[in-house]
């Protein structure tokens, strides 16, 4: 029997990774799953923790569900723990949005200034995790899901160094959801091929003859077909003779890149319309329409309504990746892991997000390949901005925050980005011991 911990578990995606759990039972029996969150966030603990256990009591399955807010008490033993927190919850993020959109930068979840700085209010906490489980639960896989998930699963490996660790998104699954029907096919009759970073990845597609059918789905999303978009990103479209050249489907994230002029415009005018608001403030809106929805003693299912947030059909990552792991299934599943050459113009012992075997020993990459000029110099300006962002997230060095900023695409260099730089020091302050 599986001992689950859930660190965040006051999150509104916990009954999504419920669900997930239940559907595959057979596969993974469950025996207990233990909550963890901390004092700001025991109230949407309980609720949701509530709903959580109202699900399990509606499955044919005898599981409880423990809500804690003692992390070392919920690690002992745990043979999963996955990370789904947000340090400084949405306060936090509505401030690593408005800060950069008042200097007319993008401000983002895991983007530009708004990334790095959830980067360093969070790299701390994961390696403080880290450090318990070495004590608590020494066997135990790490399933990250906490953005930005690329960095903070990179931080486990190489300043964690602990190797038990996988990094999961929910932009994969939603591509692999969609993009079939696109042209007239069933998911099992393809086969996918994803390489690059989280948030920062592309992919090929093949039929079952081995025939490339990447082109046909990209012909097919001009045709407005759905591909999978996450909800929280708007559809600027990318320029069609662009993906003709490059022969692969970037993901929805790289429009902040390729499209960044239009992407930027549309962040700022929802910035400035006192209607909306950033992404975060839309969200805190959501997110407490689903409390509402939690409360309900009679509601033991996930509601439709969660399809609203940008990570819908996370379980589906999170919960396919442990029960391959636990069934020694080796599926196919898009991870961050280590690269060990799959993607051969990164080194081999950073993290990459990546097609790979999910199995008893955890991911294989599967080998993709050089790529060609542009989407290389890319990779390796964002891999290396990682870098920069974890060094500076684990030392408190402010030269190397400067960097990290300097070589962000994101952020134009000069005063305004040492500016945005200090405010967002001094607004997070509360949480980023190390600066
Ligand atoms: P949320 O604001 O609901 O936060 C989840 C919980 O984390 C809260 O209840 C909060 O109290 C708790 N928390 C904060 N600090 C903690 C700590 N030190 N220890 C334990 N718990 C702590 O967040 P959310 O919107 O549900 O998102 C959760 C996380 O998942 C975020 O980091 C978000 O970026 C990430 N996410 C990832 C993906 C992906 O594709 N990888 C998709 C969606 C969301
Ligand atoms: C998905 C991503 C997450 C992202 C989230 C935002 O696009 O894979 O990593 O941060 O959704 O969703 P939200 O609803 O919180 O804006
Ligand atoms: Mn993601």
């Amino acid at each position: 029997p599986v001992k689950i911990v859930t660190i965040g578990g006051g999150s509104s995606y916990t009954p999504e990774l419920m669900e997930g759990f239940i559907k595959r039972y057979d596969e993974l029996p469950i025996r207990e799953i233990w909550l963890v969150d901390i004092e700001d966030g025991k109230e949407k603990m309980e609720i949701v923790g509530a709903m959580a256990q109202r699900m399990w009591d509606a499955s044919p399955y005898d599981v409880k569900v423990h809500l804690t807010l003692d992390r070392r008490e919920a690690l002992k033993d745990a043979d999963f723990v996955t990370t789904q927190f947000r340090v400084g919850l949405l306060n936090a993020r509505i401030k690593d949005e408005r800060i950069p959109f008042s200097y007319g930068m993008l401000g983002q979840e895991t983007n530009g200034a708004g990334g790095i700085f959830k980067a360093f209010r969070t790299i701390p906490v994961i390696l403080s995790i880290v450090e318990d489980m070495k004590e608590l639960c020494p066997n135990a896989w790490l399933i990250n899901f906490t953005n930005p998930s690329g960095m903070v699963t990179e931080a486990v490996m190489k300043y964690g160094k602990w190797e038990k660790v996988i990094g999961l998104c929910n932009v994969p699954v939603g591509a692999m959801m969609k993009e079939p029907e696109t042209i007239g096919k069933t998911l099992d009759q393809l086969t996918y091929k994803f390489a690059g970073l989280n948030h920062f990845h592309w992919h090929k597609v093949y039929d079952e003859h081995g025939n490339e059918v990447t082109q046909d789905i990209i012909d097919a999303m001009y045709e407005g077909k759905d591909g999978g978009l996450p909800a929280n990103i708007a559809d600027v479209p990318f320029f069609k003779e662009q993906l003709d050249t490059m022969k692969m489907i970037p993901c929805g994230y790289h429009r902040y890149y390729y499209r960044q002029q239009e992407m930027l415009a549309h962040g700022l005018e929802e910035f400035n319309d006192p209607e909306k608001g950033t992404r975060g403030q839309q969200v805190k809106q959501t997110e407490a329409e689903l409390f509402e929805l939690y409360k309900d003693p009679n509601l033991d299912h996930k509601p439709e309504q969660l399809a609203k947030r940008g990570g819908a059909h996370y379980s589906d990552a999170a919960c396919e990746t442990i029960a391959s792991i636990y069934s020694n299934a080796n599926r196919h599943i898009v991870v961050t892991t280590k690269n060990n050459g799959a993607v051969p113009d990164l080194p081999a012992d950073c993290a990459v997000e990546v097609s790979a075997y999910i199995g008893a020993t955890g991911a294989k990459a599967i080998a993709f390949g050089e790529l060609q000029p542009a989407e290389k110099g890319w990779l390796q300006c964002m891999k290396n901005m990682e870098h920069c962002v974890e060094a500076a997230a684990v030392t408190g060095d402010y030269g190397m925050a400067l960097q990290a900023f300097i070589l962000n695409p994101q952020i134009p260099a000069g005063t305004n980005a040492k500016r945005v730089l200090d405010e967002l020091l001094i607004a997070h302050k509360k949480y980023l011991p190390q600066f």
